[in-house]
């Protein structure tokens, strides 16, 4: 599961490296690679992997105009997959007007098509395609793109067309049983091509092959890691925030924590955050958010709104509803702390890459996404937004924490939903009897988990409380009492998820340890159901 581990590459960096300083004073920006999204399911994926091989990459779109690339000055260019064909009307153009950059560019798959057709080279649909592993063989040595590796290799390819001939001037560098030029390069324009995807797993030499485009092609000192973020981004705050003050809701999870942590390392005390507790978190979660930034030093209201949340909670059972009032509250409670800090005019929020892109990417105004806090804040909320996590991905927020010193049990916390337990308590009213309950289950659970180390490697894994009763027998006495639901899920962005293959020994130990140890409980189900069809939450 890539998103729960931590890039070596980013966790070894040095600390003190010299390009973590430039960006730090200001004088340099670093290093950068485009990736040029034609479409592709993998054009993420590749930013992803670039980032690992310490190159910040971003995604713009295919369409991005010539003058926007020259001004960002990349280091090289990648031009991604896509669904279309390049022959058919209306299907999205090589950038010509790129070539005259001369910037190192480097197409893969559709992206490589693009570029072979529109040079003169012959693209044409093939019989079959080629989906999946597939045998790659090298021709004279690879090339410069290719050199060094194995003569055979697997690959992994996702194509129907295929190059049949390289546009004059390339050289041929590979193929396999459905393409007969897996890859072409032109080192003297700087122009590159390979059919497959170096940026998945199963393209064993995948790593190597974008390394010696970003290295050895596009002359990339690789100097993205998590000191070189910390340095850019405090950098960037406090030339965005000045003298101002600055507010930060907490939430309890490494998105808002980690960017509280960047804010306050720019402008110190004169962050405030604000811990809106509902009483709807895990046991001790919230004491362990206040004793963390506690120990930071940085100032932190903490709002104990249980008893307002309850109160409004009370004789609701409809999903919705819940998540509706919530987020009001929320708002409310938020609002009126707000308004205590009256010269605060930024507002801190945990908008991370994937959220940019889902929202059509980084050329869009900011907006307050719902999800990020529960039931979103209000735009008439008059705050600029201070957003330094809106150039990463999940894993690396998580490095940036740890290199900032966040506790190892928040830069790790599992995805907790803005209304928290409530929608886990499910086909009954919120009440603090069956809060305390489903607390307790839960606090076994991830106990459980942690001691048999698969916390990491789950995406999520909580109890649900479904409000029925069944009858049970304990001790001499008939029990009549709630089931506790175990729900565990891998998943890789919440999309789509698998219920988790738990050890039955720990499945057994749960259940018993739930039992005994919770009074009002006296059976535990597991939930084996995968989204779809079904949520990983109950509601
Ligand atoms: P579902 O249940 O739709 O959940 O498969 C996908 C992911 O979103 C989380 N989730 C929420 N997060 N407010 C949130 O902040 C919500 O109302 C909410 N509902 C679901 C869920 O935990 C999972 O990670």
């Amino acid at each position: 599961m890539s998103d729960t581990t931590v890039d070596p590459r980013l966790s070894e960096a040095p600390a003190d490296s010299a390009q973590a300083d430039a960006a730090a004073d200001g004088s340099g920006r670093l290093e950068e690679v485009l990736v040029l999204d034609f479409g592709g399911q993998y054009s993420q994926l590749i930013a992803r992997r670039i980032r690992e091989c310490g190159v910040f990459a971003e995604m713009l779109p295919a369409t991005a105009s010539a003058e926007v690339i020259r001004e960002r000055e990349p280091k090289g260019l990648i031009l991604s997959g896509g669904p279309a064909s390049v022959y058919e009307p209306g299907a999205p153009a090589f950038p010509t007007e790129l070539l005259d950059l001369e910037i190192p560019m480097l197409g893969i798959c559709y992206g490589m098509q693009a570029m072979v057709r529109t040079l003169g080279g012959r693209v044409e649909g093939a019989e079959t395609g080629e989906f999946g592993r597939t045998e790659l063989t090298l021709r004279d040595g690879g090339g410069t793109l290719l050199a060094g590796l194995p003569e055979s290799q697997s690959c992994w390819m996702s194509h129907r067309d295929a190059v049949f001939e390289p546009p004059e001037g390339f050289d041929a560098l590979a193929s396999t049983p459905g393409s007969p030029v897996a890859a072409c390069e032109s080192p003297d324009r700087g122009l590159y091509g390979i059919q497959f995807h170096p940026e998945v797993v199963h393209t064993p030499y995948g790593t190597e092959i974008l390394t010696r485009f970003l290295r050895d092609i596009a002359g990339c000192e690789e100097e993205w890691s998590p000191q070189s973020v910390i340095a850019e981004q405090v950098a960037k705050i406090e030339a965005q925030v000045g003298e101002g003050r600055v507010i930060c809701g907490l939430s309890g999870g490494v998105d808002s924590s980690v960017a509280a942590l960047l804010v306050h390392r720019a402008v110190g005390e004169r962050l405030t955050c604000v811990f809106v507790d509902h009483g709807l978190m895990r046991l001790n979660e919230a004491e362990q958010v206040v004793e963390a930034f506690e120990r930071f030093g940085i100032p932190l209201v903490h709002v104990d709104a249980e008893e307002r949340f309850l109160t409004r909670l009370a004789g609701v059972e409809e999903p919705e509803q819940k998540r509706k009032i919530i987020g009001e509250e929320f708002i409310r409670v938020f609002e009126e702390e707000a308004a205590k800090l009256e010269d605060a005019r930024y507002l801190v929020q945990g908008t991370l890459y994937s959220d940019v892109i889902e929202s059509g990417g980084s050329d869009h105004a900011a907006t307050i996404k719902s999800h990020h806090n529960v039931g979103g804040l209000p735009e008439d909320l008059e705050f600029e937004l201070v957003e330094p996590l809106r150039m990463l991905f999940k894993d690396e927020v998580r490095a940036v924490g740890a290199e900032l010193g966040l506790p190892e049990r928040l830069v790790w916390r599992q995805p907790f939903p803005g209304p928290g337990l409530a929608i886990r308590i499910v086909g009954g009213e919120v009440t603090r009897e069956r809060l305390d309950i489903l607390r307790g289950a839960d606090a076994i659970l991830q106990e459980e988990i942690r001691a048999a180390e698969l916390y990491r490697q789950l995406w999520q894994s909580f109890c649900v409380l479904p409000v029925v009763r069944s009858v049970g027998v304990q001790g001499d006495g008939r029990t009549y009492a709630y089931p506790i639901v175990i729900r565990a899920v891998t998943s890789d962005d919440a999309m789509t998820a698998d219920w988790a293959r738990l050890p039955y020994d720990l499945l057994e130990r749960v259940s018993n340890r739930i039992i005994n140890e919770i009074s009002g409980v006296n059976r535990v189900a597991l939930d084996i159901s995968s989204k779809p069809p079904a949520t990983i939450e109950w509601e």
